[in-house]
């Protein structure tokens, strides 16, 4: 009987790479670039670029306290900018900061003023936490001083209700900001689980295969 072996990504990117340059001898520059271009290398992310999941502390991603963990009692109705940090598999701590799409944004509002479609499980007295990358062409949102109760996408004028799940309230976004469910930890604020969402420019597929692939990390 036949047996199977699972490739070595590495063996299988070598023998395309190779392949590729055969064929852009036969076709031209363009199909080198072209054929390259599809080239991902194996184990493409690190302990520094994955999601936010379950047990990650949230550190700050700017300011005087940058990197140090957030402080609940500090937050506020504005933007915090924060990062999930894990471990690698030594048990060593990870701002995964490497992907720009793991910025937060996290804020803490009187508890009866969030309201569905908030995932109310993933919130705990007061503090929210978001994506910090809109959904419409990725770019950081922020505060929105004219309309301080929401808040905004410079590039697009995207706006969002963070008391309201980051639903989308003007502008072209096409999704709200997925949340990430929290709770309070040592007056610090800890993931409960991953964005309940994918960030900006992956499919709900890709996204699902990125928290599998996450797992092997
Ligand atoms: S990138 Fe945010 S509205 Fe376009």
């Amino acid at each position: 009987m036949t047996k199977y072996r699972r490739a070595d990504p590495e063996i299988s990117r070598r023998k395309f790479i190779n392949v590729a340059l055969g064929t852009a001898g036969a076709v031209g520059g363009l199909g080198l670039v072209t054929a390259l271009a599809g080239v991902r290398p194996p184990n493409r992310i690190t302990a520094g670029k994955v999601p936010a999941i379950e047990g990650d502390i949230l550190v700050y991603a700017e300011g005087a306290q940058s990197g140090q963990p957030l402080k609940a009692s500090d937050l506020t109705d504005k933007i915090t900018r924060a990062w999930p940090q894990g471990k690698d598999k030594d048990g060593k701590p990870v701002i995964k900061k490497d992907e720009p799409n793991n910025l937060l944004i996290v804020f803490k509002f009187p508890p009866a003023e969030i309201v569905a479609p908030t995932d109310l499980k993933g919130v705990q007295d007061g503090v929210v936490a978001y994506s910090g990358i809109c959904q419409h062409l990725g770019c950081q949102v922020g505060d929105n001083p004219s309309k301080p109760e929401t808040i905004l996408c410079p590039c697009h004028s995207g706006a969002y209700d963070p008391r309201a799940g980051c639903k989308v309230i003007g502008g072209p976004p096409p999704k709200p900001l997925p949340q990430l469910p929290i709770k309070l930890d040592a007056g610090g604020v800890m993931a409960t689980g991953s964005l309940n969402g994918p960030y900006y420019g992956l499919t709900e597929s890709d996204w699902k295969s990125l928290l599998e692939e996450a797992k092997t990390i």
